[in-house]
Order: structure tokens, then sequence, then C-alpha cells
């Protein structure tokens, strides 16, 4: 929800006893215990919590599904130090946002979290039914959620995706992804099962007389796959490319994949019955072969600082 939600109201207190709220669009999960946001211009919020009244209350609110969760818990104004520097790294890889803008990385230390629902859910409706409500009241159709837009992060749509230093160094940055990639196949047809079947991509074009084909990866104009054929010939490279996908997919992907018959993965390449972390970025991943024994990994970045002290382990031992 934190993560998806991207914006949480933060309840301080101040000296003269009264209340003071203050939209954070940086909220975000920390660890399994904290959250945090970046003071940019809440001088208020900080000045209430740094005059000792530490105690501040969150609530991010879905206000389509009309439910959400509230925290509460001390904070810690961090203005320099290592915590600073991990906060402000996180939020210039998650959304660019300059660390030069950043005066102080707020740590909340979660010590009550509840849910909260909306009345509306008192006459048995379902979150489905309210959601549908809700986009209808507000004019809105459900979309793929798109990358970026920080309150105060370099936004593309906001700021100019050509002209904006992502680098925090002066260096503009007009590269904004990676449009295709493509791979040699012995038998295109089985390929393109492979990829249709097992990966769920969508054709986009075929183009037999060189024996190749493009797929789509994610929407249409996302991205794309091309498959060559080589054919027989008794030569070829074993290549790696990684989807990006949601947690919960890369979570679930070793069983759907032990389902449609395909070995998964570890990052070492044994086979595994749960995804691989890679501490440095911070990413889980699943991996498998396609029928050319490309290594094909499935990968979704993780909230939160880097961990490169953990290297690579599996899911279930994250933790330690
Ligand atoms: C949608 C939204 C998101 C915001 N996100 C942030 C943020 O992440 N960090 C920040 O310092 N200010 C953010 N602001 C601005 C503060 O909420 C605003 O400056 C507020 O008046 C600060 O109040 P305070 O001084 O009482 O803390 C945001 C404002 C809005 C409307």
């Amino acid at each position: 929800m934190v993560v998806e939600q991207r914006l949480g109201y933060v309840a301080s207190v101040c000296s003269d006893g009264t209340a003071n709220l203050s939209p954070q669009g940086t909220v975000a999960v920390w660890d399994d215990r904290h959250l945090v946001f970046a003071h940019i211009h809440s001088h208020q919020t900080v000045a209430n919590i740094e005059a000792g009244h530490v105690v501040v209350e969150v609530n991010v609110v879905d206000p389509i599904r009309r439910n959400g969760y509230r925290f509460k818990g001390p904070a810690e104004v961090h203005r320099e130090g290592d915590l600073y520097d991990a906060g402000a790294e996180f939020f210039q890889r998650r959304s660019g946002l300059d660390r030069r803008r950043i005066r102080a990385i707020v740590l909340i230390r979660v010590e009550r979290a509840a849910a909260v629902l909306s009345p509306s859910y008192d006459d048995g409706s379902s979150e489905a039914d309210i959601e549908q409500r809700f986009l209808a009241l507000y004019g809105l159709r459900r979309a793929e959620p798109q990358a970026g837009g920080e309150d105060g992060g370099a936004d593309a749509s906001a700021t100019g995706a050509l002209d904006a230093d992502h680098t925090g160094l002066g260096i503009a940055v007009p590269v904004r992804g990676l449009f295709e990639t493509h791979l040699t196949v012995t038998d295109l047809e089985r390929s393109m099962t492979f990829y249709r079947e097992v990966v769920g991509l969508q054709v986009a074009l075929e183009v037999p007389e060189r024996g190749a084909a493009f797929h789509w990866i994610g929407r249409p104009g996302q991205a794309m796959l091309g498959l060559w054929s080589i054919g027989s010939a008794p030569v070829g490279m074993q290549l790696h490319i990684a989807f990006e996908m949601s947690l919960p997919d890369v979570l679930a992907a070793p069983e759907q994949l032990a389902a449609q018959g395909i070995q998964p993965l570890s990052f070492f390449a044994e086979p595994a019955d749960e995804p691989s972390v890679i501490g440095w970025m911070p990413a889980a991943a699943v991996y498998f072969r396609d029928p050319d024994g490309h290594l094909i990994e499935y990968l979704a970045m993780l909230e939160g600082p880097a961990r490169p002290e953990l290297g690579i382990v599996p899911w279930s031992r994250r933790a330690g």
C-alpha cells in the first residue's frame, strides 16, 4: 500500500499542543519496522520532532479503494550521516530526486500499525465494488501503474524527460529506459510458443522471410523482444535477459514455472523453489532457461536501501 500510494499524511504535535498535518509524497517503507520521508519543505513537522514531540502518526490511504493504514511511532530527523546518505540515495534511485533538495531524512519507527476502512464497506461491498464506484465518481479508469512520479522528484512528465538532470551532478541523461532486446533461436516456432505460453508475451510482428518474430514486453509499444532464427547453425550464444515484474508475481513465479514444466533457478542457476535476493540492488529474481538455453530472469526491485552486505541469498533468508 505504502509502496503503491507514495503519499502519506504525517501528523505531528506543535509546541502549543495543536495538531499539524502535512502531506508527504516521499513516504516509503524503509525496512520491516520503519517508514521514511524526505524533508524538502516540511519545516513545521521537522521542527515539532526536533522540539521533542517525536511521536508522529502517518496515514496512507488508497483514495479509490477507500482503505489504508495508519502508523504511529517516534521519528528521528537525520540531516547528515549514514542514514541521510542511504535515504538520499534511495530517493535518487527511485525517482531521480536530487539530494541537494533533501534537507533531512525522517525515519519513523512504527510501533503501532492498523488498517483503516471507509464506512463505504459497511454495506458488505467488496473492494472491487468500491473501486468501481470511486473510479466512476472521479471519472477514471484503472490503467497500468507508471514509473516515476515522486513529489519533489524528477518526474519526466513534470520536468520534461529530455533535459531532466537525473544524476544530480549536472549531467543531463536523455535515455529513459531499454526498449528492445534480441535473441537468436534455433527453432522460431518453438521459441514463439515458449515466449507466448510461458512468459505471456504477445506477438507484435512476424517476418517469416527473415526468420524473425517481434514480441511486445508489457503493453503494446512498451518494450520489445525480437527472436531471430539461426536454424541449425552449429554455433550460438547463450544470452541473458530480465523481465520486470511486480514483487507478488516474482514470488509466485517458481510455482508458476514448475506448473508449466519449467525448472525455476536461483541466481546461481541451481534449481530453486523461491526467488533469489540480490542485496546490492536490492531486487528479488527468479531465473529459468528458454528452449535455446538463454537465461531468462523475472525481476522486481525491492523497496528499501541497498544491502550489499547481504550478498545473494534465497528469499527466505533475506532477513539475516
Ligand atoms: C501531494 C503533496 C506531496 C508532498 N510531498 C512532500 C514531501 O515528500 N516532502 C516535503 O518536505 N514536502 C512535501 N510536500 C509539501 C508539504 O506537505 C508542505 O510544504 C507542507 O505545508 C509542509 O507542512 P509542515 O511545515 O507543517 O510540515 C507535499 C505536498 C503535497 C501537496
